[in-house]
């Protein structure tokens, strides 16, 4: 078959600009990833021989080689891993692969001086040969086929396949070199990038020399799996290495959890807590990424139930001795050893995340900023051994405090007379702190917990028992209660009497605004929340709370929504006006319009549509031309 031309997908040519025009100081990073590649493809093959033994026999173990050509001025590395198709080649070195190379390219300002300075940062997969290099070669052949396809381009747009002569399974890749990065030709140049960044590549990676004839063979690196060495010898950096490696990622990780677990099920695990959210974090898979090796062979990085859902940002290896090796992943999945590994893992990490809370609050703080709300699908679906552990962890910003509180810091400064845990849902923290319902609790120093997370609807409803003997209730939702309890700002008997004699003045006025908004709203009443605003709507007892509500609906959930009760403030001077047109006996057109500014001021403050702008606008411009025109 002649050489098929193909052109790159447009992101890779957009990154092979930015590649090709890498910082110098950048550049070496491309071994890294070339040798992440094949150690990938060798612990593929590894599983998949597990089932199909045939497509290793005679040749087992695998190795990753290196070898320089100071002549034509090539590098080559190549593995005995499991090698690419005719398909694959185009679908895996013609487009941009779901990984890190993605969140590089999602990065991107378009400023290519800007852009290339990421690439160290992010890494680029594959295509960071193009730093090097003006022309890659990729000869390679399928574990089980006999074809080998030669994939070659010089990175300026097309590329080629072809079909090709190899001897054997896996992947050799040739790198033409640049004039100017001759010096990744010297053996010890090489050495010193795969100390760097592949030490802890659990597969031999060797620097081949051919001289008179003779082959041999130096290796480069440790070749054992970093997670079965002892903690002592491995050093932060071997440990943020790693976790570039195994996470494909690029920051350093915020935790590093390394045990070894014996006694009835025997496991190690080298787990990591990313400090950047990892990019598929809200990805609807929901998926966990965390490797599972059974003796030191690479299982699958996607067992459902290895990790619960709400520590999928977890990266790392958790290797088991008590799990079955040659049993489909399926089968795997539903062994009763993976449960309790599941278990014991969940556990050992919340414990330390908790002690992480206790010593460091302030780096408490930044992972909960990036994880707090996946951690909080935690307190919905976890029904078990860790929903207490959960609780304890979560953080929540309130009205009363500028960092993050717990629920038991919460209870710890809840008022006299104070029965429940108050909390707001709302779109951000901001829109919440402008909320009106929160003025009655801010004006008696009662705390009222700010969500502004979608699932906090939802684990709220999960926590019918309360906290701690505390029902959790909704200030947007049912009556405040705040007379019960002993604030800032107690009443004086002179104060209770005025607002005794308020309540009596304000009632004509609350049937007529109730009259005049018939089914709009499911009623009308004084407000005890309210000490600025005029008005707000609150949610009846017993129905959905706005909030969820809004959620539901933007969502098209559900189409209707329910008519609310529509609060006042006695004390407002609007009001209180109002009442004493109502007892002069003025109602009519006047106060019909009233009623209805004050209900979609209402709408407007809780960030919903008015339902008839024009009315409204009507209204308004009527009102004003009577308060100018008096
Ligand atoms: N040596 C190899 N043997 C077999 N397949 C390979 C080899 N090198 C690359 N591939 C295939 O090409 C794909 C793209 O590689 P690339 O390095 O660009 O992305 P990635 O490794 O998937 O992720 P990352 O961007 O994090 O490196 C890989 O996912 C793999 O399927
Ligand atoms: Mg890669």
């Amino acid at each position: 078959m002649t050489a098929e031309k193909r052109t790159f997908q447009a992101e890779v040519s957009k990154l092979l600009k930015i590649v090709a025009n890498s910082l110098y100081s950048e550049r070496e990073v491309f071994l890294r990833e070339l040798i992440s590649n094949a150690s990938d493809a060798c612990d593929k093959l590894r599983y998949l021989a597990l089932t199909q033994p045939e497509l290793t026999t005679g040749d087992g173990d695998f190795k990753i080689r290196i070898a320089a050509d100071k002549d034509a001025k090539t590098l080559t590395l190549s593995d005995n891993g499991i090698g690419m198709t005719a398909d694959e080649l185009n679908d895996n070195l013609g487009t941009i692969a779901r990984s890190g190379t993605e969140a590089f390219v999602s990065n991107l300002s378009g400023d290519e001086k800007k852009d290339s300075g990421l690439i160290g940062q992010f890494g680029v997969g594959f295509y960071s040969a193009f730093m090097i290099a003006d022309k890659v070669e990729v000869l390679t052949r399928r574990a089980g086929e006999s074809k080998a396809h030669l994939w070659s381009s010089d990175g300026l747009g097309e590329y080629t396949v072809a079909d090709a002569e190899k001897a054997n399974r896996g992947t050799i890749i040739t790198m033409h070199l640049k004039d100017d990065a001759l010096e990744f030709l010297e053996e010890q140049r090489l050495q010193h990038i795969v100390k760097r960044y592949s030490d802890h590549i659990p597969v031999p990676i060797l620097f081949v020399e051919t001289k008179d004839g003779e082959v041999e063979e130096r290796p480069l690196n440790e070749a054992s799996a970093l997670w079965t060495r002892s903690k002592s010898d491995i050093t932060t950096e071997q440990y943020g290495e790693f976790y570039k490696h195994v996470a494909h990622a690029f920051d350093e990780p915020w935790l590093t959890m390394h045990w070894k677990a014996e006694g009835v099920i025997e496991y190690s695990s080298l787990l990591y807590v990313p400090t950047q959210r990892p990019f598929d974090l809200f990805h609807p898979e929901r998926k966990s990424r965390v490797k599972l090796y059974v003796k030191r062979v690479f299982i699958t990085d996607d067992c459902e139930g290895l990790v619960p859902d709400y520590l999928r940002f977890l990266r790392g290896v958790i290797d088991c001795e008590d799990l079955p090796l040659n049993v489909s992943r399926e089968l795997l999945q539903r062994n009763p050893v993976l449960q309790k590994i599941s278990s014991a893992v969940t556990k050992r990490v919340l414990t330390e995340l908790s002690k992480k809370a206790e010593k460091d609050p302030e780096a408490y703080a930044i992972f909960w900023d990036a994880y707090g709300p996946v951690m909080k699908e935690g307190l919905y679906s976890e029904n078990g051994e860790h929903k207490d552990t959960l609780i304890s962890l979560a953080r929540f910003d309130t009205t009363e405090s500028d960092t993050l509180v717990s629920l038991a810091d919460y209870k710890k400064r809840m008022k006299e007379g104070q029965e429940a845990i108050y909390y707001i849902i709302g779109e951000s923290k901001e829109a919440l702190l402008n909320s009106p319902h929160i003025e009655g609790f801010k004006a008696k120093g009662v705390e009222v917990l700010l969500l502004s997370d979608p699932i906090d609807d939802f684990w709220i409803q999960a926590m019918f028992e309360g906290y701690e003997g505390s029902p959790l209730k909704s200030i947007t939702r049912g009556s405040a209660d705040l007379d019960a309890v002993k604030g800032d700002d107690d009443k004086t008997d002179e104060d209770k009497k005025d607002e005794e004699k308020a309540s009596a003045d304000i009632a004509p006025l609350l049937a007529s605004i109730k009259l005049a908004l018939g089914e709009e709203v499911k009623d009308v009443r004084e407000s005890t929340r309210l000490t600025d605003s005029p008005v707000c709507l609150i949610a009846d007892d017993g129905d959905m709370d706005i909030n969820l509500e809004r959620l539901l609906r933007q969502h098209k959930q559900i189409d209707k929504s329910n008519p609310r009760i529509l609060e006042v403030n006695t004390k407002h001077a609007v009001i209180k006006a109002l009442a004493k047109r109502v007892k002069d006996g003025k109602t009519g057109q006047e106060l019909d319009d009233a009623a209805h500014l004050l209900l979609d001021q209402a709408r407007i403050m809780e960030g919903e549509a008015i339902p008839d702008p024009k009315a409204f606008a009507r209204r308004l411009a009527i009102s004003m031309e009577r308060g100018l025109t008096g």
